[in-house]
């Protein structure tokens, strides 16, 4: 057999970020203003500093206002849910993201409570993800959708196939769980505590690995012909020379022999969840601003 497809998350989420720029114009012109995104950044998390930066050059390359809020890691809890109360309020805001992981001395469940249901583009709020289990219209976290939509792309319809997450944290195993359940697969939900993984993984047509744990599903656990999507994004020391690599959780190599396609890291999954983000925010800012948007047109 030969070599696995690798996926390319890169071109994927260029041509959503384009489809949501024009949206965005639309938007604008109906609306009289920019839809809004706000991010906030407690502390100084070298990673997530990154990632702010990033979504804030996008937003503003999509056509949106981008409002930052960088607060410093000794925040008290009672000021970071204030600040959201008032984006909750803000008519410039469409949605609010909160970057996590936050300090140890924040509780984040009650400060992703706190964000407006209309406003919660990164789809945690216990609303979101009520909707989203009972399948209601809602929005959807960005990394699944992000998975969900690569994987689409690749096979069609997914009606029927056996899908296998690695993972059920909220961010991605969870949510990507309801997303393939929504597209008919029969979903299979592993974690740190099953039985013979490496069987369990066998079985997929599908195997969403999203664990954070580098390289840790190895080519012989792929069937032939699955299609592999790897969340993982793990920094590992490279060579002597005391630099850093990004591997994902998939042997890359190893599972490109056996599978039919593949999300390399970096640029598979990665680029596509800042574009859902995007268009997250454009939809939002249609609900809010009682604007239609149009059916498939993101
Ligand atoms: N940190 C890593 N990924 C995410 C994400 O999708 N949303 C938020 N809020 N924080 C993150």
């Amino acid at each position: 057999m030969s070599e696995a497809a690798l996926i390319d998350g890169k071109a994927s989420a260029e041509r959503l970020r384009a489809r949501v720029a024009e949206v965005a114009a639309g938007f604008e012109s109906a609306a009289g203003r920019k839809a809004g995104l706000a991010v906030v950044l407690v502390g100084e998390d070298p990673a997530s500093q990154v990632y702010v930066r990033s979504k804030g050059k996008q937003t503003v390359a999509a056509g949106m206002a981008s409002f930052e809020h960088k607060l410093p890691a000794d925040t008290p809890e009672a000021e970071l849910l204030a600040l959201v109360a008032r984006l909750n309020a803000d008519p410039a805001v469409d949605g609010i993201l909160v970057q996590l992981p936050l300090p140890a001395h924040i509780d984040e469940t009650k400060v992703i409570a706190t964000i407006d249901p209309n406003k919660d583009v990164d789809g945690l709020t216990p609303v979101s993800s009520g909707r989203l289990a009972l399948g209601l219209p809602g929005l959807v976290p960005c990394t699944p959708l992000g998975c969900v939509m690569l994987l689409k792309e690749n096979r069609g319809d997914l009606t029927g196939l056996d899908a296998v997450v690695i993972g059920r944290s909220i961010l991605v195993g969870k949510p990507v769980v309801q997303l393939l359940l929504q597209e008919n697969c029969t979903v299979t939900v592993a974690h740190s505590r099953t039985r013979d993984l490496p069987a369990v993984v066998r079985r997929a047509d599908i195997v969403v690995a999203a664990v954070g744990r580098p390289e840790m599903v190895r080519g012989d656990w792929i069937k032939p012909g699955a299609t592999v999507i790897d969340v993982g994004i793990n920094r590992v020391p490279a060579a002597e020379d005391g630099r850093t690599r990004l591997v994902g959780d998939v042997a890359l190599a190893e599972a490109r022999a056996v599978a039919s396609a593949i999300t390399p890291v970096p640029g598979g999954v990665g680029p596509m969840t800042i574009a859902v983000l995007l268009r997250n925010t454009i939809v939002a800012a249609h609900r809010n601003a009682g604007i239609e948007l149009a059916d498939g047109a993101l």
